[in-house]
């Protein structure tokens, strides 16, 4: 049996634990990490998978100490003016979900540039969670929705339209959730979209997360059964 595959998201976790386990500070681990969405990038895009979507920064990363949340925001820049170049000539689109409005404005430079010089590209959709909670896209969408209603529009939405109030709107669920680093939980990612998804929790920190178990995540999606409630054929 072929379990279809279009939308694969990835928890990038662990890139501070691994650089401090080589003795390194943890920024040094999220510069790896940075690297490390080109190279996943490229070859899920060769596999075939039509949307990667990648959790950059949560709305409760503001938590961080400033210093690390700065070198965060540092990263747009160093991402797009090392790679955009290559996502162009791999026909890869970028999008994003989250909210630019919080992100500095060299940052957020860099990711409309982005999005807007790979708008026309029709190959795999490269979005990046940034800024995202779950529970605040949620949230917006309610308000959006109940918006439209008191402007006289009727009340009758389905599970299917409320889709379409979420960032992720013209999206395919979420068929398979990677998170790197051990960690066993969603933090507060694609909640709606994640309700039928596979989820695999890989050991391997997010700067070394190959393209070998990439794939390796590929075969075990491939071997899992999904029924969404109802009986194997
Ligand atoms: C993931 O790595 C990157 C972000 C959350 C921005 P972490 O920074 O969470 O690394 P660990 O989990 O502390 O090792
Ligand atoms: C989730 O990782 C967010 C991103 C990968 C961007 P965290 O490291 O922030 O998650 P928790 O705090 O371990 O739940
Ligand atoms: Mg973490």
């Amino acid at each position: 049996m072929e379990n279809s595959l279009a939308h694969v998201a990835i928890i990038m976790d662990g890139n501070g634990r691994w650089a401090k386990k080589q003795g390194k500070v943890r920024t040094f681990g999220h510069y790896e990490g940075v690297k490390n969405v080109r190279r996943i990038a490229i070859h899920a895009n060769e596999r075939g998978v039509r949307y990667l979507t990648l959790y950059a920064f949560s709305t409760e990363n503001w938590k961080r100490p400033k210093e690390e949340v700065g070198y965060l925001m540092s990263l747009p820049k160093i991402f797009f003016e090392s790679y955009l170049k290559e996502l162009m000539e791999k026909n890869i689109r970028v999008t994003m979900i989250g909210s630019l409005k919080e992100i500095p404005a060299e940052a957020r430079k860099y990711f409309q540039g982005a999005i807007e010089r790979t708008k026309e590209n029709t190959g795999m959709v490269l979005c990046f969670a940034l800024n995202y909670g779950s529970r605040r896209e949620i949230v917006e969408a309610a308000k959006a929705y109940a918006a439209e209603v008191a402007a006289g529009k009727e009340n009758e939405l389905s599970e299917e339209e409320f889709s379409s109030y979420l960032q992720t709107a013209g999206m395919p669920d979420v068929d398979l959730l990677i998170r790197t680093s051990g960690e066993e939980r969603i933090s507060n990612f694609l909640l709606y979209q994640l309700a039928y998804s596979e989820l695999i929790f890989d050991e391997k920190a997010w700067p070394e997360f190959d393209e070998d178990e990439f794939d390796k995540c590929l075969q075990e999606y491939e071997r899992r059964n999904r029924r969404f409630g109802g009986l194997n054929a």
